[in-house]
């Protein structure tokens, strides 16, 4: 995935210069070419030769070093960059970044490079919120060098808060995304994802098996592809991705009010959600309660919700239109009627029975059927790919019709 590409990651003096380790490893496991500078300061935290061991590379550390082969460099490095990476970035560094401060070899590096340059501070939470450090990092941001913000929760001092690195994975996704070429900036894409939930009465409710899963992932596909991203949830545990719109819903009549917001500004609709068809007709304001002398059964009446993508498909103009199907049998043909009935133009169809297909699955087996009837089914993926491949051909109508 970083193929040819040459991360040069600047490790500084924070205590988290252990996790810097991971990060390397994990850029090298994606063939990225790995260049570390480490400060004065972080080599009292960790040894130059773990990073060396861990990188294939000698580790960069000094200014004034001999120059061997007429090369100066802090120019060399700062030239071979595809990105620079400041993983962990301490208060010192991005202070003196901000204020132009180039003494030692990684912040002349970034004075004289042209790469994309992302910050991952670590810190303890009152000097993360202290105003010197908010405006450094505000200074950078305008000068468009990226911040991956630290989490919260316990750090080494002991305190609780904010200023904990974020973890090497979500660290090495971030870059992995940075290299995602934005095809679809200035495009508006509103996605539904997850289930709907309807109430009985205040403790039950109906609802079925979406995780929400496909959603997410095309949201965070297309906001990493530089689209604007409206994700309108129903309840799930999911984190959503960073840098989207969510708006969460809980009955299928709120996923559509809140469609309905966004879909005559919208260059696409995806509908991804799973909103449960029917509803308890009428819903108790108090718990319903199990009554000892009567029949051993609850009958509850549902009347039907209205049908989201139906309802989209009948409005639609110049909108791009894609739905779902999840069935358990005869689903080429479900799936075109769906297709047909809904206006779409192509629908994502799905055997739910299949292992590694459908609800709660990480992966997923899907056939892609459009208006004209053609047809292509794809092995088993992850989700992500999934959703690449769906905004691919999202991609590709956008194209045509501009
Ligand atoms: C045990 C210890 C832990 C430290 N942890 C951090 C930290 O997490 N973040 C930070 O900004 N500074 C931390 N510091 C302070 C920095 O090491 C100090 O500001 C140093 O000048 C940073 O230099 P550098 O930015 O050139 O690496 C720590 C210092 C010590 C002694």
């Amino acid at each position: 995935m970083l193929k040819d590409k040459t991360i040069i990651l600047g490790v500084t003096g924070g205590i988290a210069v252990y996790k810097a380790a991971d990060i390397v490893s994990r850029l090298k496991k994606l063939h990225a070419n790995v260049e570390v500078i480490m400060t004065e300061g972080a080599t009292e935290f960790v040894t130059p030769l773990t990073f060396q061991t861990m990188s294939g590379n000698v580790v960069h550390r000094e200014m004034f070093s001999e120059i061997i082969n007429y090369d100066v460099e802090h120019i060399s490095l700062a030239q071979k960059a595809d990105l620079i990476l400041i993983a962990p970035a301490t208060a010192n560094t991005i202070g003196k970044i901000a204020n132009g401060i180039a003494d030692n070899l990684l912040t002349t590096v970034i004075m004289a490079s042209t790469a994309k340059i992302v910050f991952a501070p670590a810190m303890n939470t009152k000097m993360y919120q202290n105003p010197i450090v908010k405006d450094n990092m505000e200074k950078l941001k305008k000068i468009g060098y990226s911040f991956i913000q630290p989490a919260v929760g316990m750090l080494a001092c002991g305190d609780y808060g904010e200023g904990k690195m974020a973890e090497p994975v979500d660290i090495v996704e971030y870059i992995v995304d940075s290299f995602i070429k934005k095809d679809l900036s200035e495009k508006k894409i509103v996605i539904t994802a997850g289930p709907t939930m309807e109430p009985l009465d205040p403790v039950r409710y109906m609802t079925n098996h979406s995780s929400g899963k496909m959603g997410y992932s095309i949201a965070k596909e297309a906001a990493t592809r530089g689209a604007e991203v409206v994700l309108i949830s129903g309840p799930t545990s999911i984190t959503p991705p960073r840098g989207i719109e969510l708006i969460k819903v809980k009955t299928t009549e709120d996923m559509l009010n809140a469609v309905d917001k966004y879909f005559h500004s919208c260059d696409v609709l995806i509908k991804s959600a799973a909103p449960v068809d029917y509803r308890p007709e009428t819903v108790s304001s108090t718990k319903i309660k199990k009554k000892e002398n009567e029949k051993d059964e609850l009958i509850i009446k549902y009347v039907k919700n209205p049908d989201i993508a139906a309802h989209f498909g009948k409005q639609k103009k110049n909108q791009i239109m894609v739905g779902f199907a999840a069935e358990t049998n005869n689903l080429d043909e479900y799936a075109m009627e769906k297709l047909k009935k809904k206006n779409l133009d192509f629908i994502v169809a799905n055997d739910v029975t299949k292992e590694g297909a459908g609800f709660n699955s990480d992966t997923n087996i899907v056939t892609i059927i459009d208006k004209e009837g053609n047809k292509n089914t794809y092995p088993m993926m992850n989700k992500r790919e999934v959703a690449k491949v769906i905004l691919d051909r999202v991609k590709s109508i956008l194209d045509d019709k501009s």
